[in-house]
């Protein structure tokens, strides 16, 4: 397809006009193509080799973020991830798959320590979406995952150390904190964030993704971010292609992030200019005072990524950060685009 028919296409598509082409046939790529946050650079290479194997890009974005979920060292997503206050792991998960339109989340799951292999089992074994909680644990269970322990005596010393400072550094928040007077809470009592998006094109242009975490660090038990949220945390259109978000979750689903990064690819945009309006867009909802710094910008960090059927890829932030991509070049980190120059923890 010329990009000319091709950007009337999705027009006509992102308008909901629902008017597919005759025939559309995806030029096909050189390699496979996958994208992830700055954590993913050895998950991007394995997605691409699973794609280049011929795996569903939804299944090889999955295999490439477990090697982040078995990481100890990563304490931000799966085994390992930092707990709730109350110093218990409860990991988020959500996947898509480009060809079938399907999609399976899981939420606030604890004991196990690959929420996205669960996300997939709820995509291809039940008439739902999202499992949160109990349920979701006993869903693993059936499926024959292992629960097992996934605070790592480092999470747990860092988890204490919190724990005694928390009268003064937890989440909760009074309805006059959320007014005039909240200035300036957000930059004291931020708390690390971390997950990894992993978005994937394959060369015939099927489309997958997922995203992974254990969430905001010490977060109110049952707290989901947007990580498990389809439209948030991640999104996929075989029509068009991924979107994903890491960083402050709350922010990406008050934009619905993921899907907004589809859409603005659909309606013509580059995956980094998607992105950068994704940005742009937290930047504009983003009006409650303790969350903005003395200059009046969001004091957080929140990094999206895409990739359209063609292969192009991007990513934006609010701060100066990097993404990790692999195509026919290889695996390998790249600056993002940012709106602000400086760095944020
Ligand atoms: N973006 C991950 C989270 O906020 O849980």
């Amino acid at each position: 397809m010329s990009d000319f028919s091709r950007r009337r296409f999705l027009q006509s598509a992102a308008a909901g006009a629902f008017v597919a082409p005759a025939f559309v046939a995806p030029r096909r790529l050189r390699s496979p193509v996958a994208i992830a946050s700055e954590n993913g650079v050895k998950a991007v290479e394995l997605a691409v080799q699973r794609m280049n194997e011929g795996w569903r890009p939804v299944d090889a974005a999955v295999a490439g973020v477990e090697l982040v979920e078995n990481d100890p060292e990563d304490d931000s997503v799966g085994l390992g991830g930092l707990p709730n206050e109350e110093g218990v792991v409860e990991l988020d998960a959500c996947v898509m798959d480009g060809p079938s339109g399907l999609g399976g989340a899981v939420g606030a799951l604890q004991s196990i320590k690959n929420p996205a292999q669960v996300a997939l089992k709820v995509m291809r074994h039940t008439d739902h979406v999202l499992l949160v909680g109990e349920g979701a644990l006993r869903f693993a269970l059936a499926h024959g995952f292992v629960a097992e322990n996934l605070l790592t005596e480092k999470s747990r010393q860092k988890w204490i150390e919190w724990r005694e400072k928390r009268s003064s550094i937890d989440k909760w928040v009074s309805p006059e904190e959320n007014g005039e007077h909240g200035k300036e809470w957000f930059k004291k009592y931020a708390h690390k964030t971390g997950t990894i998006h992993l978005g994937a094109v394959a060369a015939n242009g099927d489309v997958g993704s997922c995203t992974t975490t254990s969430g905001l660090a010490f977060k109110i038990p049952g707290r989901v971010g947007d990580s498990p949220l389809l439209g948030c945390g991640n999104y996929c259109d075989n029509d068009v292609g991924t979107g994903g978000s890491t960083g402050r979750g709350e922010a990406c689903i008050l934009s619905n992030g993921g899907a907004f990064v589809v859409h603005q690819m659909a309606l013509g945009k580059s995956p980094t200019d998607a992105c950068m309006e994704a940005v742009k867009r937290v930047v504009r909802l983003t009006k409650v005072k303790r969350l903005l710094d003395d200059q009046g910008r969001p004091a957080f960090q929140v990094k999206f990524y895409g990739i359209d059927k063609s292969g192009q890829f991007g990513s934006a932030g609010l701060y100066a950060d990097q993404f990790a991509v692999c195509d026919e070049k290889g695996a390998r980190l790249q600056d993002l685009a940012s709106l602000y120059d400086d760095k944020i923890r």
